[in-house]
């Protein structure tokens, strides 16, 4: 266990702009009954981050330490943990609303975690938790994705959308994938069989009879899905409940999901990484201190893969 009782932490005092963010010293949290305390080295970025910091989202104790995704080395265990040791090499996200993982250190529910795999190195790690789980969680547990199917994955190539276009292929679907120009190498060579440029494009005029959409987007991008899906097929939102009336109106079924944090299922995902058989599509890695630009980065909407800041 640590000696120290204060760390480096990048926290908010209220909800605003990217301004709000800074980097300060703050007591060291405390492991619940059912916690981990790990010592942080790299902490993944999720538009949630820069969503919560606007206030956007129902979640209000300050001051709040920002960042959900993390990976680091467990410090201390609290007294009801039984799945790791101090010392062990994880990988999760934190559950409570003032603890963040932009630090050097942050406390989670042992069960939102799992071993790091040898083969991931801290950075590919603190990637995985929130989108790769949301992706799993909308194909297999929502879209319940057979071999054979066909998904068509709005923002292919962002945080979410690698992952989904990997693990839908791993899955044996055929997929089709939305991307602007400069991201639609990558969703191919993520494993798209067809890419729509969504900026020249109309993909509805492309793309018929899916089994499953996976909507990143909202909005008319969302509007202009019911009528690419074959009658009985789904539409699982990030973003966005889709109407009722438009679902009965195309036959369709429909769905807003919000991701679970899930130890077990982080664990297979891992593993599949560790195995080469998913890709961590990586845009940026800063440092801690650059936790503001980082952020701006993400808010743009136009990220091309994850952000993830190391902690020194
Ligand atoms: N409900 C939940 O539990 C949950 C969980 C995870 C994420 N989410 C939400 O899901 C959304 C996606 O998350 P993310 O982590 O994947 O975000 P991200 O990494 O920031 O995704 C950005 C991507 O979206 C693409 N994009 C922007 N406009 C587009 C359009 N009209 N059509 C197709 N692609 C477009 C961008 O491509 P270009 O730059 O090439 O334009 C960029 O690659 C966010 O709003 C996030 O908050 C919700």
């Amino acid at each position: 266990m640590t000696e120290k009782a204060t760390m480096k932490a990048v926290v908010i005092h209220g909800f605003g702009g990217p301004e709000k963010l800074s980097v300060e010293e703050v007591s060291i949290p405390k492991p619940g009954a059912n916690d981990v305390l790990v010592r942080v080295r790299a902490a993944g970025l999720n538009p949630v981050d820069w969503k919560l910091r606007e206030g956007l989202l129902p979640s209000a104790r300050f001051p709040m330490t920002m960042g959900i995704d993390f990976s680091g080395t467990v410090e201390a265990v609290g007294p009801a943990v039984k799945k790791f040791s101090v010392g062990e090499e994880v990988f999760g996200q934190v559950e409570a609303d003032d603890i963040g993982s932009y630090a050097e250190f942050c406390t989670a529910p042992a069960s939102a975690c799992a071993a790091k795999p040898d083969g991931l190195d801290h950075v590919q790690a603190a990637a995985l938790p929130v989108a790769a789980l949301t992706a799993w969680q909308a194909l297999f547990d929502l879209g319940q994705v057979q071999p054979g199917q066909t998904v068509l994955i709005h923002a292919a190539a962002g945080g979410v959308g690698s992952f989904a276009v990997q693990f839908a292929r791993w899955k044996k679907a055929r997929v089709i994938g939305t991307a602007s120009t400069q991201s639609l190498v990558t969703a191919r060579n993520l494993g798209a069989e067809e890419v729509v440029d969504y900026r020249k494009m109309k993909f509805e005029e492309m793309v018929r009879d899916v089994d499953m959409v996976l909507d990143l987007i909202g909005g008319d991008t969302q509007e202009r899905s019911f009528k690419v899906l074959k009658r009985g097929g789904i539409i699982v939102s990030t973003v966005q409940p889709p109407e009722q009336q438009k679902l009965d109106q195309f036959g369709v079924r429909g769905l807003m999901m919000r991701q679970k944090p899930n130890g077990e299922q982080l664990q297979k995902i891992g593993d599949l990484v560790a195995a080469g058989t998913v890709k961590v599509n990586i845009e940026a890695v800063m440092p801690l201190d650059q936790a503001r630009a980082a952020q701006e980065r993400s808010q743009s909407g136009h990220a091309h893969g994850k952000i993830v800041l190391e902690v020194a």
